[in-house]
């Protein structure tokens, strides 16, 4: 095939929709979560400001980590399993929330693919770079493939994802990404789920599970700093948006996990007192020396638990798959009258 027609008809099997640039979805004024959340105490900023172009970059290097065994400890997983989800779910089309760089969705459409099932994907993103690029390479990986792009939030997205096209679809939420939302915003967007869902349609959660502290702690506080600069790049993130003037090098990286809460906590740590301003908010923010902002939990499930509370969602856990060590768990939940 000539380029240019493999160009064309990779156009002809993508469609990006930026729900980002939608005024309906404009409702937050510039700016609000940041002097929200810096002005609270304790003080908090968005993980959201972690993705800017070189955070998702850092996030990437992240997932590479030795102490870092998420990613790894899931994708061993999906390697081993995801012709099982194909043959449990049978035709069905792809969304993913959060897809990034889509390394964890090609070994779903591999399984897909390998079973003789149609491909249909609709990974959904905030950075609509990262989207539209990731996209494209798997176009080229995957010849019958289809992709409907939605660079938006999650809660945007699942308000616009319309009818499946295909005979059933399937949400996926991996990463533990659940776990970076607290117990009430975990409850709100699992009952976003079941919304966008119909009957006897699928989610497929990839969560976290508690483990000992010292594993944790590492996971999250790596040797070469990559996990601290990612941390650290919200603050030259914040200053681009909002005229700040963070001196990145006045902060310290603080990581740890909370054993009550059963989460790993993200802080920000003032290294003495100073004042910070945001020209574009007209805000100015006082720290004392070792006051943190926190950036991020990232809690860690029992699996059960999470089970219930996804039943109780109507989402019925129909297989639970998980690594040697009871690391992570895989589960794949069908919508079901409950
Ligand atoms: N959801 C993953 C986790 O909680 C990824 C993640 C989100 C993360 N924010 C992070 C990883 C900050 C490291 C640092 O582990």
């Amino acid at each position: 095939m000539t380029v240019s027609k493999e160009l064309s008809s990779i156009s002809q099997r993508l469609q990006v929709r930026h729900l980002l640039k939608d005024t309906r979805f404009q409702t937050e004024s510039y700016g609000a979560d940041v002097v929200q959340g810096l002005t609270q105490t304790p003080k908090t900023l968005p993980p959201r400001y972690f993705y800017d172009d070189w955070g998702s970059q850092l996030f990437e290097q992240i997932c590479e980590l030795p102490e870092y065994y998420v990613t790894r400890t899931e994708t061993a997983i999906l390697e081993k399993y995801a012709g099982e989800i194909a043959q449990v779910t049978g035709v069905c089309e792809i969304v993913e929330l959060g897809s990034g760089s889509s390394t964890k969705t090609r070994l779903i459409l591999d399984a897909y693919q390998a079973a003789g099932l149609p491909l249909y994907y609709l990974p959904i993103d905030v950075s609509a770079g990262i989207l539209e690029s990731s996209a494209k390479q798997l176009l080229v990986d995957y010849p019958t493939l289809r992709v409907q792009a939605l660079a938006g939030t999650y809660e945007m997205a699942l308000s616009q994802l319309g009818d499946a096209v295909l005979a059933n679809r399937m949400i996926c939420f991996l990463g533990s990404t659940l776990g970076n939302l607290n117990p009430q915003e975990c409850d709100e967007f699992l009952s976003q789920i079941t919304a966008a869902l119909q009957l006897g349609e699928y989610f497929l959660l990839g969560v976290d599970l508690q483990k000992p502290k010292d594993i944790l702690d590492a996971a999250y506080n790596d040797r070469q700093g990559v996990t601290a600069a990612f941390n650290l790049n919200m603050l030259t993130h914040v200053n681009r948006l909002y005229g700040g003037n963070f001196d990145v090098s006045q902060f310290t990286h603080w990581a740890f996990y909370n054993e009550d809460e059963q989460q790993i906590e993200m802080h920000l740590r003032s290294d003495r007192p100073q004042s910070i301003h945001f020209d574009a908010l007209n805000l100015s923010v006082n720290f004392e020396t070792d006051e943190t902002i926190r950036t991020e939990i990232s809690r860690k499930f029992n699996l059960e638990k999470i089970q219930q509370e996804l039943k109780a969602k109507g989402l019925i856990p129909q297989h639970v798959w998980t690594d040697e060590q009871s690391w992570f768990g895989l589960i794949l939940c069908q919508l079901q009258l409950s």
